[in-house]
Protein backbone atom coordinates (compact mmCIF):
# COMPACT_ATOMS: atom_id res chain seq x y z
CA UNK A 1 0.00 0.00 0.00
CA UNK A 2 1.35 3.01 -0.61
CA UNK A 3 2.53 5.36 2.39
CA UNK A 4 -0.72 7.95 2.82
CA UNK A 5 1.35 11.27 3.41
CA UNK A 6 -1.82 13.22 3.66
CA UNK A 7 -3.05 10.82 6.88
CA UNK A 8 0.64 11.28 8.20
CA UNK A 9 0.23 14.63 8.12
CA UNK A 10 -2.39 14.10 10.69
CA UNK A 11 -0.73 11.74 12.82
CA UNK A 12 2.62 14.03 13.13
CA UNK A 13 1.65 16.54 15.93
CA UNK A 14 2.98 20.30 15.58
CA UNK A 15 6.52 21.28 17.06
CA UNK A 16 7.90 24.21 18.22
CA UNK A 17 11.17 25.31 16.83
CA UNK A 18 14.22 24.36 18.68
CA UNK A 19 17.66 25.89 18.65
CA UNK A 20 20.26 23.13 18.62
CA UNK A 21 22.78 22.56 21.80
CA UNK A 22 25.97 23.43 21.44
CA UNK A 23 28.72 20.26 20.96
CA UNK A 24 30.76 20.60 24.52
CA UNK A 25 33.67 18.80 25.60
CA UNK A 26 33.78 17.05 29.38
CA UNK A 27 37.10 15.98 31.07
CA UNK A 28 36.30 13.14 32.99
CA UNK A 29 37.73 12.22 36.66
CA UNK A 30 39.92 9.68 35.02
CA UNK A 31 41.38 12.08 32.48
CA UNK A 32 39.64 11.30 29.50
CA UNK A 33 37.76 13.41 27.05
CA UNK A 34 34.16 12.81 26.52
CA UNK A 35 31.86 15.02 23.69
CA UNK A 36 28.42 15.68 24.86
CA UNK A 37 26.14 16.60 21.54
CA UNK A 38 23.09 16.15 20.32
CA UNK A 39 22.35 13.66 18.21
CA UNK A 40 19.49 14.16 14.52
CA UNK A 41 16.36 12.48 14.04
CA UNK A 42 18.41 9.87 11.62
CA UNK A 43 21.01 8.69 14.37
CA UNK A 44 18.09 6.99 16.31
CA UNK A 45 18.39 4.43 14.90
CA UNK A 46 21.78 3.51 15.92
CA UNK A 47 21.59 4.70 18.97
CA UNK A 48 18.83 2.35 19.95
CA UNK A 49 20.78 -0.83 18.79
CA UNK A 50 22.70 0.35 22.07
CA UNK A 51 19.90 0.65 24.43
CA UNK A 52 17.85 -2.59 23.28
CA UNK A 53 19.93 -5.21 25.23
CA UNK A 54 19.83 -2.53 28.60
CA UNK A 55 16.56 -3.31 28.85
CA UNK A 56 16.67 -7.04 30.12
CA UNK A 57 19.17 -5.78 32.91
CA UNK A 58 17.20 -5.22 36.14
CA UNK A 59 20.01 -4.04 38.00
CA UNK A 60 19.45 -0.34 39.25
CA UNK A 61 16.61 -0.27 37.21
CA UNK A 62 18.62 -0.41 34.10
CA UNK A 63 15.28 -2.34 32.36
CA UNK A 64 12.92 -0.02 33.16
CA UNK A 65 14.80 3.54 31.95
CA UNK A 66 16.49 2.03 28.54
CA UNK A 67 12.31 0.24 27.61
CA UNK A 68 11.66 3.66 28.50
CA UNK A 69 13.83 5.68 26.52
CA UNK A 70 13.67 3.21 23.58
CA UNK A 71 10.14 3.90 23.49
CA UNK A 72 10.70 7.54 23.46
CA UNK A 73 13.69 7.43 20.61
CA UNK A 74 11.15 5.18 18.31
CA UNK A 75 8.29 7.81 19.23
CA UNK A 76 11.02 10.74 18.04
CA UNK A 77 12.13 9.01 15.11
CA UNK A 78 8.42 8.28 14.02
CA UNK A 79 7.44 11.36 14.51
CA UNK A 80 5.07 10.69 17.14
CA UNK A 81 6.39 12.78 20.02
CA UNK A 82 6.14 16.38 20.52
CA UNK A 83 9.55 18.38 20.95
CA UNK A 84 12.12 15.53 22.31
CA UNK A 85 15.61 16.00 21.97
CA UNK A 86 18.37 13.33 22.66
CA UNK A 87 22.52 14.49 23.81
CA UNK A 88 24.41 11.74 23.75
CA UNK A 89 28.08 11.08 25.64
CA UNK A 90 30.89 9.61 23.40
CA UNK A 91 34.63 8.80 24.48
CA UNK A 92 36.47 8.15 21.04
CA UNK A 93 33.27 7.92 19.22
CA UNK A 94 32.13 5.04 21.66
CA UNK A 95 28.66 6.02 23.05
CA UNK A 96 28.74 5.78 26.75
CA UNK A 97 25.15 7.54 28.07
CA UNK A 98 22.45 9.61 27.10
CA UNK A 99 19.91 12.18 27.85
CA UNK A 100 16.78 12.78 25.98
CA UNK A 101 13.42 14.64 27.17
CA UNK A 102 11.19 17.00 25.33
CA UNK A 103 10.03 20.62 25.39
CA UNK A 104 6.10 20.36 27.08
CA UNK A 105 5.37 23.79 26.08
CA UNK A 106 7.72 27.00 25.64
CA UNK A 107 8.05 27.73 29.56
CA UNK A 108 8.50 23.86 30.68
CA UNK A 109 10.61 21.28 30.08
CA UNK A 110 9.41 17.63 30.86
CA UNK A 111 12.90 15.99 31.65
CA UNK A 112 12.19 11.65 30.35
CA UNK A 113 15.52 10.17 31.34
CA UNK A 114 19.41 9.69 31.76
CA UNK A 115 21.41 6.59 30.92
CA UNK A 116 25.25 5.81 31.40
CA UNK A 117 26.96 2.21 30.51
CA UNK A 118 30.14 4.00 31.70
CA UNK A 119 29.84 3.74 35.70
CA UNK A 120 31.66 5.36 38.57
CA UNK A 121 32.72 8.29 36.16
CA UNK A 122 29.44 10.46 37.17
CA UNK A 123 28.75 10.62 33.30
CA UNK A 124 25.06 10.39 34.13
CA UNK A 125 25.45 13.30 36.37
CA UNK A 126 27.42 15.66 33.54
CA UNK A 127 25.12 14.08 31.31
CA UNK A 128 21.92 15.43 33.24
CA UNK A 129 23.61 18.41 34.00
CA UNK A 130 23.95 19.14 30.15
CA UNK A 131 20.07 18.16 30.07
CA UNK A 132 19.50 20.86 32.18
CA UNK A 133 21.46 23.57 30.77
CA UNK A 134 19.51 22.95 27.17
CA UNK A 135 16.61 23.59 28.72
CA UNK A 136 17.22 26.42 30.42
CA UNK A 137 20.09 28.08 28.45
CA UNK A 138 19.58 27.32 24.78
CA UNK A 139 15.67 26.40 24.77
CA UNK A 140 15.06 29.51 27.21
CA UNK A 141 12.91 27.72 29.40
CA UNK A 142 11.74 28.48 32.88
CA UNK A 143 11.64 25.16 34.61
CA UNK A 144 11.82 21.80 33.83
CA UNK A 145 9.88 18.74 35.65
CA UNK A 146 11.80 15.70 37.00
CA UNK A 147 11.17 12.16 38.47
CA UNK A 148 12.97 9.86 39.53
CA UNK A 149 12.95 5.93 38.85
CA UNK A 150 15.85 4.83 40.65
CA UNK A 151 17.63 5.73 43.81
CA UNK A 152 20.48 6.53 42.32
CA UNK A 153 18.84 9.07 40.02
CA UNK A 154 16.87 10.16 43.25
CA UNK A 155 20.70 11.16 44.99
CA UNK A 156 21.97 12.49 41.81
CA UNK A 157 18.71 15.12 41.14
CA UNK A 158 16.34 15.26 44.02
CA UNK A 159 19.40 15.66 46.45
CA UNK A 160 22.54 17.21 44.54
CA UNK A 161 20.17 19.90 42.86
CA UNK A 162 17.82 20.71 46.10
CA UNK A 163 14.72 20.13 43.67
CA UNK A 164 12.22 21.40 44.58
CA UNK A 165 8.61 19.33 45.14
CA UNK A 166 5.47 19.83 43.67
CA UNK A 167 2.15 18.08 42.79
CA UNK A 168 2.47 18.25 39.41
CA UNK A 169 2.11 14.59 37.75
CA UNK A 170 4.78 14.35 35.49
CA UNK A 171 4.11 12.13 32.19
CA UNK A 172 6.52 9.24 33.23
CA UNK A 173 3.80 7.36 34.86
CA UNK A 174 1.80 10.30 36.74
CA UNK A 175 4.47 10.26 39.98
CA UNK A 176 4.52 13.74 41.50
CA UNK A 177 7.36 16.06 39.83
CA UNK A 178 10.41 17.89 41.14
CA UNK A 179 11.09 20.85 39.48
CA UNK A 180 14.14 22.76 38.52
CA UNK A 181 13.66 26.91 38.09
CA UNK A 182 15.92 28.80 36.12
CA UNK A 183 16.84 30.73 39.78
CA UNK A 184 17.55 26.84 40.79
CA UNK A 185 19.72 25.96 38.02
CA UNK A 186 21.80 29.13 37.77
CA UNK A 187 22.45 28.87 41.71
CA UNK A 188 23.63 25.50 41.23
CA UNK A 189 25.45 25.43 38.02
CA UNK A 190 29.34 26.40 39.12
CA UNK A 191 28.94 23.03 41.16
CA UNK A 192 27.33 20.95 38.58
CA UNK A 193 27.47 21.94 34.87
CA UNK A 194 30.71 21.59 33.45
CA UNK A 195 32.29 21.30 29.81
CA UNK A 196 34.28 23.30 27.77
CA UNK A 197 33.86 25.05 23.95
CA UNK A 198 34.22 24.41 21.59
CA UNK A 199 35.04 20.83 20.83
CA UNK A 200 38.59 20.85 19.29
CA UNK A 201 37.24 19.91 15.30
CA UNK A 202 39.43 16.40 15.27
CA UNK A 203 37.35 15.30 18.63
CA UNK A 204 34.35 16.49 17.29
CA UNK A 205 35.02 14.77 13.83
CA UNK A 206 35.32 11.81 14.97
CA UNK A 207 32.62 12.22 17.33
CA UNK A 208 30.27 13.12 14.29
CA UNK A 209 31.92 10.09 12.32
CA UNK A 210 30.33 7.21 13.80
CA UNK A 211 28.79 6.40 16.53
CA UNK A 212 30.34 2.98 18.29
CA UNK A 213 28.57 0.89 20.27
CA UNK A 214 29.89 -1.50 22.67
CA UNK A 215 29.09 -4.89 22.75
CA UNK A 216 26.50 -6.61 24.84
CA UNK A 217 28.62 -8.91 27.08
CA UNK A 218 31.32 -5.14 27.33
CA UNK A 219 27.88 -3.71 28.67
CA UNK A 220 26.86 -6.21 30.90
CA UNK A 221 30.22 -5.85 32.82
CA UNK A 222 30.02 -2.29 32.96
CA UNK A 223 26.48 -1.69 33.95
CA UNK A 224 26.43 -4.80 36.72
CA UNK A 225 30.07 -4.37 37.93
CA UNK A 226 30.53 -8.03 37.36
CA UNK A 227 31.08 -10.77 34.51
CA UNK A 228 27.69 -11.55 33.27
CA UNK A 229 24.67 -10.67 34.82
C1 LIG B 1 21.54 7.22 37.39
C2 LIG B 1 22.79 7.21 36.55
C3 LIG B 1 22.51 7.93 35.23
C4 LIG B 1 23.87 7.99 37.33
O1 LIG B 1 25.06 7.96 36.58
P1 LIG B 1 26.44 8.50 37.22
O2 LIG B 1 26.22 9.87 37.75
O3 LIG B 1 27.45 8.34 36.15
O4 LIG B 1 26.71 7.58 38.45
P2 LIG B 1 27.17 6.04 38.48
O5 LIG B 1 26.08 5.18 37.95
O6 LIG B 1 28.53 5.84 37.89
O7 LIG B 1 27.33 5.81 40.02
C5 LIG B 1 26.23 5.84 40.90
C6 LIG B 1 26.61 5.13 42.16
O8 LIG B 1 26.87 3.76 41.85
C7 LIG B 1 28.19 3.41 42.25
N1 LIG B 1 28.85 2.62 41.20
C8 LIG B 1 29.95 2.95 40.55
N2 LIG B 1 30.31 1.99 39.68
C9 LIG B 1 29.42 1.04 39.80
C10 LIG B 1 29.25 -0.21 39.17
N3 LIG B 1 30.12 -0.68 38.27
N4 LIG B 1 28.19 -0.95 39.52
C11 LIG B 1 27.33 -0.50 40.43
N5 LIG B 1 27.45 0.68 41.06
C12 LIG B 1 28.47 1.44 40.76
C13 LIG B 1 28.94 4.67 42.41
O9 LIG B 1 29.86 4.49 43.46
C14 LIG B 1 27.90 5.72 42.72
O10 LIG B 1 27.74 5.89 44.10
P3 LIG B 1 27.56 7.38 44.68
O11 LIG B 1 26.13 7.77 44.37
O12 LIG B 1 27.80 7.20 46.14
O13 LIG B 1 28.54 8.25 43.97
C15 LIG B 1 23.31 5.77 36.26
O14 LIG B 1 23.50 5.12 37.50
C16 LIG B 1 22.33 4.95 35.43
O15 LIG B 1 22.37 5.00 34.21
N6 LIG B 1 21.47 4.18 36.13
C17 LIG B 1 20.44 3.36 35.45
C18 LIG B 1 19.31 4.19 34.91
C19 LIG B 1 18.79 5.20 35.90
O16 LIG B 1 18.57 4.94 37.06
N7 LIG B 1 18.59 6.42 35.38
C20 LIG B 1 18.09 7.54 36.15
C21 LIG B 1 16.63 7.42 36.35
S1 LIG B 1 16.05 8.73 37.39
Amino acid sequence: MPFDMELESKLRPPELPMVPYPPKLVTLANGRHMVVREITRDEVPRVLEAVRPITTYERDYYDIVASRVYAELLAWYRWRIVNEFCLIAQIDGMLVGLVNSRMLNAKTGMSLHTLTTDRGLRIGSHMFAAKMEHHIEYLNQEEVLIVAESPIGFRRWMIEYGLEPTDIPHELGGAPSYRLSKELYYATKDRLVVGDRPVPPDILAQALDEIIVVDEKTVAEKICGVKGR
